[in-house]
């Protein structure tokens, strides 16, 4: 098979099947809205009559309904899912006591732990899940509308928590490594995570000039050192790569002591082994990689054996030899 031709559909079947490992999400309903209820929908619901009085939501802002929730209030939206430093609703319950924005202007505050959950809620996509709320003033099609806008995949959540707290790389940074022959792609426009190879000089990319992605390391997401002429040593750069999920090593002079540098990738999920010296040895050492999706090992000195050992040892792992 032509390394060319291979290339394409391998890449799109990593991108593909780049999933986030599962975690407890946050439930709205039992476990936000409760709060909510008792320390902010006093203030911020459907209008309502008192001693002959019509009383309307403080700045507009209703927190009695998804639909509204989602809405906003007279300034606009509170609320971007994945992004709690975008939403103004988590923004004002963590403003200071004394700021006039500070929630609630009276009242308990909300504690630290609900804060915390109230986070969590919002960087896992903000999902109300069933819970609609009060349809009292909605919008016809107002629910299926928030529905729809309000459940990001799971992919760019994930990709959401990965490249927080992630700068963009600078100008002098990206032509120095470029000067070692490394191309770098961001992952997506306006994102800090790059992809990085070495495609349009495979053969000059050695050890020391695969060391010069180091300044890069923070950004690095995918990494293709597939066909250089990188060996074992090259492979303690990679292991600096705190956000690497997809690592190309496809006919390389790596051996089984060079996987053993990479048991450190706690985000790994992709591992091309194509055409390389790998045995079951080798893959003994990706046993505690339990973030990893896929290992491709075509053309390999590993076993079918060695591959159902490792298989049994990471659940949801697809591997094979051929
Ligand atoms: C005692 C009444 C009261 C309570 C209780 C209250 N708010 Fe408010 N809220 C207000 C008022 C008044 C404003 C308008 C403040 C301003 O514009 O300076 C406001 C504004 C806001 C805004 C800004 C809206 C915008 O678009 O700028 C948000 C978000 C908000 N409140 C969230 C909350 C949350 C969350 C809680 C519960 C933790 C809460 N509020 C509890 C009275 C209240």
């Amino acid at each position: 098979m032509s390394p060319l031709v291979f290339r394409l559909p391998l890449a799109i079947l990593i991108v593909g099947t780049l999933t986030p490992p599962l975690q407890a999400a946050v439930d709205f309903e039992s476990e936000l809205l409760p709060v909510l209820t008792k320390k902010c929908v006093d203030c911020h619901r459907a209008p309502y009559e008192e001693d002959g009085k019509k009383k309307e939501p403080k700045a507009g802002l209703r927190l009695d309904a998804a639909w509204a929730i989602i809405k906003g209030g007279e300034n606009g939206a509170i609320l971007t899912a994945g992004a709690p430093d975008k939403s103004a609703l988590y923004e004002v319950v963590t403003l200071p006591k004394d700021d006039d924005d500070h929630m609630p202007p009276k009242g308990d505050d909300m504690t630290p732990e609900e804060i915390a959950l109230l986070k969590k809620w919002i960087e896992e996509g903000a999902d109300f899940g069933k819970w609609i709320g009060s349809t009292l003033g909605m919008p016809a099609g107002a629910q299926i509308e928030a529905t729809k806008a309000f459940k990001p995949r799971e992919h760019d959540l994930f990709y959401a928590a990965l490249e927080k707290e992630v700068k963009p790389l600078s100008d002098a940074v990206l032509e120095a490594a470029r000067a070692a022959g490394a191309q770098v792609s961001p992952l997506k426009i306006d994102s800090p995570l790059v992809r990085v190879d070495f495609l349009t000089g495979v053969s000059k990319c050695d050890d020391a000039k695969a060391a010069a992605i180091l300044p890069l390391k923070e950004n690095i997401v995918q990494l293709d050192l597939g066909r250089t002429v990188v060996t074992d040593a090259a492979m303690a750069t990679v292991a600096q790569l705190p956000r690497l999920i997809s690592l190309d090593l496809r006919q390389t002079q790596i051996t089984d002591a060079g996987l053993e540098a990479l048991t450190g990738l706690k985000k790994i999920q992709s591992l091309n082994l194509y055409g390389t010296g790998i045995t079951d040895a080798g893959l003994k050492h990706l046993a505690g990689l339990k973030t990893l999706k896929n290992v491709y090992l075509w053309q390999s000195k590993a076993t079918e054996a060695g591959v159902k050992k490792l298989v049994a040892a990471i659940p949801g792992l697809k591997a094979s030899v051929k």
